[in-house]
């Protein structure tokens, strides 16, 4: 695992924005897996302004989002399609049949989420999956106790991540309670992972994920068994990193490292 410490969330946001433009220089037909949130605003921000000012070009990429809630249309407000669209699909030209989000309102979940794993699968599997992380430790609606090898199903929220997310809607009743989520076991498979936070509310999450053991209690830890992830922070996500020092020298020598 790498860990990358920047100073505040812009300089976060546009080395995060640096991976995704690697990989669609190494490939242009990437497959990248899609996070919502509040932390990846300002990496699809980048990215939005590197496709039009730089040429940027999303034209053969095929995207899988992580999550939908569960009851929200496509267009509610505060859906994650609705999030996509308006943060990111809308600014950028990826082909709207190469765009995958689970759905929110399927009448069979079992079977769109078989369906959902099988389109991955089809697509050659995502080569770079963006994640964040929720104050309790939660990658995608993976929450704790979920099991390290789950794949794309049903889960019923927190109670922490409903009291975080109660920001976003007028009252917190409105928060669903159940999501469709791709599992940890799906995440894993990715090629590469990157997982960014910010602020001091998730320093015991980055803490727990980089440093902690590996545990379904904080299911982000389990990104310590990929062989290619990479964590971007900010100065006070990174609050309560032990090796801090060490994560920055590594970083700092990075560029008369040998080879790989
Ligand atoms: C969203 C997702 C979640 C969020 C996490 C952090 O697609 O997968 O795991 O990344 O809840 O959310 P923010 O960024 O709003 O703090």
């Amino acid at each position: 695992m790498e860990v990358i410490i920047q100073p505040d969330y812009e300089a976060m946001s546009k080395a995060a924005a640096q991976l995704v433009v690697d990989v669609l220089n190494t490939k242009p037909n990437a497959v990248l897996g899609m996070a919502t949130g509040s932390t990846p605003l300002g990496l699809y921000l980048e990215l939005v302004r590197l496709h039009k000012e730089e040429e940027l070009d999303f034209s053969r990429v095929t995207t899988f989002n992580l999550d939908e809630y569960v009851g929200l249309t496509v267009n509610h407000p505060q859906s994650y399609h609705h999030f996509m669209n308006k943060h990111f699909f809308e600014h950028v030209n990826i082909p709207r049949h190469n765009i995958n989000i689970p759905s929110g309102t399927t009448s069979n979940y079992p079977a769109f989420c078989a369906w959902f794993e099988q389109r991955i699968a089809e697509c050659g599997g995502i080569d770079l999956q963006i994640l964040g992380v929720g104050s309790d430790g939660h990658i995608a609606f993976n929450e704790p106790t979920s099991s390290l090898s789950s794949r794309t199903r049903l889960k019923t929220l927190s109670k922490q991540t409903i009291d975080d997310n109660a920001r976003f809607f007028d009252r917190r009743e409105e928060v669903p309670i159940y999501a469709i989520t791709m599992g940890v076991g799906t995440i894993l498979e990715a090629k590469k992972l990157m997982l960014m936070a910010s602020g001091t509310a998730k320093a015991w999450a980055i803490a727990q994920t980089v440093e902690g053991p590996v545990t379904s209690m904080v299911t982000a830890s389990a990104i310590q068994m990929h062989p290619d992830a990479k964590v971007f922070v900010d100065a006070e996500a990174a609050s309560e990193l032990r090796h801090r020092d060490y994560y920055e020298f590594i970083y700092n020598a990075k560029p008369g490292a040998p080879r790989t």
